[in-house]
């Protein structure tokens, strides 16, 4: 029997930018087991969230996705799938603006029920008590009263804590997670975090989790996964990946984070920019931010190369990040 929940093969997302076609995800592949945690990090712009979108036919507006998706929602082997059938039914996401994503003229309450209400059957009274567990369970305090708030009179904490009972109320078997923590204040951050590997735990919910924060992630993730301008040039045990990078921009990413152990060291961006998605050049993408960059690593076919059993590279020279 497969343990994959996900698979995803060669995923290219293609945008139009002033009528020209770009294309911002370029060959992502990955796999996820039922009930793993994988982090996805890379600086702005490298194709995090429409990775994440693909996945649920979410792309804004011109967006296009091509690619083998396949998921498995009862454990039989990964099969394709259509957005509109799994969305709510098995996947769930949630989004870092959460106003956005609440409808303002539905009650709180009612908006967390819908889910159990549509897709799972229930009666309007069942849903509604379903509504106010999960309310409770994420930790929205007096919630029989705050059901019947709207969007607006509540605090952006608790609409992040609606979106995330709205997001759990069908008891997805994975929940995709754009920043889902980054707008809210540290203790409400770890209590989520806390809840939802919890539910992972209980529910043998998988998450894939994007996020800026290494400490975040390494804390909460199983596997983690580097993007840079479209691609994966990364991906391992959440733990090896950060400690000992295979790649020199996972290195570079890891410098520029503040320690782990300290708050307020001064953040040390990577020397220049991204490529832009219009003009991806061949070769290693980021060779011409690399310090360790060598002639050939322009000319290479990229490709992410697996080092051990659990653990992939793109680089071609990742032996550079071991000497001294
Ligand atoms: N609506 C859009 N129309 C056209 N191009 C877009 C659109 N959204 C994103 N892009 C392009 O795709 C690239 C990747 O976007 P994406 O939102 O996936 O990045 P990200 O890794 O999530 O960044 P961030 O960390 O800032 O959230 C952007 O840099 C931009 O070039
Ligand atoms: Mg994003």
């Amino acid at each position: 029997m497969s343990e994959h929940l996900l698979e995803v093969s060669d995923l290219h997302v293609t945008m139009q930018r002033r009528g020209l076609p770009i294309t911002p995800v370029d060959g992502v592949s990955l796999t996820l087991d039922r009930g793993e945690i994988l982090g996805i990090a890379g600086e702005s712009g490298s194709g995090k969230t429409l990775t994440l979108r693909s996945i649920l036919g979410l792309l804004p507006k011109g967006g296009v996705a091509e690619g083998d998706l396949r998921f498995s929602n009862d454990g039989g082997r990964p099969a394709p799938f259509e957005p509109t059938e799994v969305h709510g039914h098995g996947i769930s996401i949630i989004f870092q603006e959460p106003m956005t994503a609440l409808n303002p003229t539905m009650r709180v309450g009612d908006h967390i029920a819908e889910g159990p209400r549509i897709h799972q059957g229930m009666s309007k009274a069942d849903a509604r008590t379903r509504a106010i567990e999960l309310m409770r369970l994420v930790g929205i305090p007096s919630p029989e009263r705050r059901a019947r708030m709207w969007p607006h009179q509540l605090s952006g904490g608790l609409r992040q804590r609606v979106m995330i009972a709205t997001a759990l109320s069908t008891e997805p078997k994975l929940l995709l997670c754009d920043e889902p923590t980054t707008a809210l204040d540290v203790s409400v951050q770890d209590q989520i975090l806390g809840l939802l590997q919890e539910l992972r735990g209980r529910l043998e919910m998988a998450i894939i989790f994007v996020s800026h924060d290494i400490a975040v992630l390494g804390e909460l993730c199983d596997r983690l996964a580097i993007m840079y301008a479209g691609q994966i040039v990364e991906i391992g045990p959440a733990d090896d990946v950060i400690s000992q990078p295979n790649h020199p921009y996972t290195a570079a990413l890891m410098a520029s984070v503040p320690s782990f152990q300290g708050t307020s060291e001064e953040l040390q961006g990577i020397p220049g920019h991204p490529p832009d998605p219009g003009a991806f050049a061949s070769g290693c993408r980021f060779a011409p931010r690399c310090a360790f960059a060598r002639d050939d690593c322009t000319q290479t076919t990229y490709e992410l190369r697996p080092t051990s059993d659990d653990r992939a590279t793109a680089c071609i020279h990742p032996e550079v990040l071991a000497q001294p």
